[in-house]
């Protein structure tokens, strides 16, 4: 069963329309890729995924429930997290309270309890200390869990947005390219992490990404989207061989 599904999703800005009619299904524990030159739509898609813009037309189905209608907050609610082509971060927070200040917008004890340093906020403190120190370490950055996050280099960044996004616990996780910015033995090791996170936290990616080596070593499954249209789907193999996206994307084959 696809844990998220698209039906004849578009979205216009204007008279632009940069989604045009996509259907998508993207099966639970999979690795989906999205791929496709500069402005095919792949950020606009997943900000109607996640709740920024409502689609103009179509129709979104997460976990059996219809999701178009609601708003980002509630989307992530719901359990779909993403990171954002441009790093969003807290530049004068430290790595770890970048994280920290994540995982408490889904935290149940209200402010009057920390105000009134109620214990079950000191734990619920301590807790969250925890669930972030665990996510910098495995995202490579105990080390520099202190410094601000504006210090990190831009792979370093990068990582930090996932742990936040993960820090949300969610069940989606949408990756707008991760590798942007990172030299080539970051990349291997952002491949090696991507694999962890989808084994170890059992969650569904969907990436974004235009390293092709990256894309193709790692997806089990790529839509190729072009000027708002899916022109292919399929395997990385199926997608290498195909002649539109070879045409539109990828270039001559050598
Ligand atoms: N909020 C917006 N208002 C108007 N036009 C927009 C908006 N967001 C995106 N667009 C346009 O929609 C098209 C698709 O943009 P989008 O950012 O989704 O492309 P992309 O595939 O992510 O490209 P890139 O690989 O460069 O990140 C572009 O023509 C872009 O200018
Ligand atoms: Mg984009």
């Amino acid at each position: 069963m696809p844990v998220l599904e698209l039906q004849g999703v578009s979205q216009e800005f204007g008279g632009l329309r940069a989604l045009d009619s996509i259907d998508l299904q993207v099966e639970q524990n999979s690795i989906f890729g999205i791929i496709g030159p500069n402005g095919a739509g792949k950020t606009t898609l997943f900000n109607v995924i996640t709740g920024i813009y409502p689609p103009t037309e179509g129709r979104l189905i997460f976990q059996d429930q219809p999701i178009a209608a609601l708003s980002s907050h509630k989307v992530a609610r719901l359990g779909i997290g993403r990171t954002f082509q441009n790093i969003r971060l807290f530049n004068r927070l430290s790595v770890i309270d970048n994280v920290k200040v994540a995982a408490n917008w889904n935290r149940s004890a209200g402010l009057l309890a920390s105000l009134l340093g109620l214990p079950s906020y000191s734990r619920e403190q301590s807790q969250s200390q925890e669930k972030a120190e665990a996510l910098i370490d495995m995202m490579g950055l105990y080390a520099k869990r202190m410094e601000y996050a504006q210090s990190l280099s831009y792979g370093e960044q990068r990582r930090l947005e996932i742990a936040r996004a993960l820090a949300a616990v969610p069940s989606l996780l949408l990756l707008d390219e991760p590798a942007a910015g990172m030299n080539s033995s970051e990349k291997l090791e952002l491949m090696d992490l991507i694999w962890k996170i989808r084994d170890d936290m059992q969650l569904t990616i969907l990436l974004v990404e235009h390293d092709m080596h990256l894309v193709m070593n790692i997806c089990e499954q790529i839509a190729v989207l072009d000027y708002g249209r899916k022109i292919a789907e399929g395997d990385p193999d199926a997608i290498k061989r195909d002649p539109r996206v070879i045409q539109s994307y990828l270039g001559v084959e050598r």
